[in-house]
């Protein structure tokens, strides 16, 4: 079963109740949550007073994903908000292998999920050393940043990478494809073997259920 985890990052916030109603009759499960520190990333986004108020307006599964400089830090704070998973970038601890066994075991720890992400350009294999450890994989398929760009065709060699070796180690790691997600490219990547789809600009543009219907 494909999860949908459309992204608020492309939310209408002008008709805010009315968008979260029609999340809440798509078959959408999670809500995915950029968050962006203008360092990481060049752009900013939410804090966690935000994710507050989406705790409290929805009953739907807090995917974060951390694009910041911090995530030793901002990890806690988007716990204490209301955070069921939480997704940071191996760039941000320099890809050290200590620090980011640290931070996986603090946020499983504290009982949420952990999830591990790469830029485009990172390999996938920075990630496998971890397969036993984490959550959730996110194969990033647009330069994280913005919505609205084109998915990069080579993440699906990357989600096939990492469902062959998830499936022969017998791993539980879900993995999740964020960036350039339509009807077309979220098709390719169910075919690779993808578990969670993020979809923002093609589900927020006009008809979210329908959108989301036909991701699923
Ligand atoms: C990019 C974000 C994505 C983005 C996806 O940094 O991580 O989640 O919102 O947006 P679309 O689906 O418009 O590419
Ligand atoms: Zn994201």
């Amino acid at each position: 079963m494909i999860i949908i985890a459309p992204s608020v990052l492309s939310l209408d916030y002008s008709c805010f109740e009315q968008q979260m109603r029609d999340l809440h009759a798509s078959k959408a499960q999670w809500l995915h949550f950029d968050v962006m520190d203008g360092h990481f990333v060049p752009n900013l986004t939410f804090g966690p007073d935000i994710l507050k108020a989406f705790r409290k307006a929805s009953h739907l599964f807090l995917d974060v994903h951390l694009m910041v400089e911090d995530p030793e830090f901002f990890s806690d704070v988007f716990i204490d908000a209301g955070a069921q998973m939480i997704t940071f970038h191996t760039e941000a601890l320099d890809n050290e292998p200590q620090r980011i066994m640290d931070l996986i075991r603090k946020i499983k720890g504290r009982g949420v999920k952990a999830g591990l992400t790469v830029k485009p350009n990172t390999p996938v294999e920075t990630l496998l050393p971890y397969i036993d450890q984490v959550d959730l994989f996110l194969i990033m398929s647009v330069e994280p940043g913005f919505g609205g760009q084109s998915f990069i065709p080579q993440s699906l060699e990357k989600i096939a990478t990492l469902r062959k070796l998830i499936d022969q180690q017998q791993a539980s790691a879900l993995i999740e494809v964020d960036g350039g997600i339509n009807g077309h490219t979220g098709q390719l990547c169910k075919q690779a073997g993808v578990d969670v789809l993020v979809a923002g600009s093609y589900v927020f543009k006009d008809d979210i259920i329908a959108a989301v219907e036909s991701l699923c």
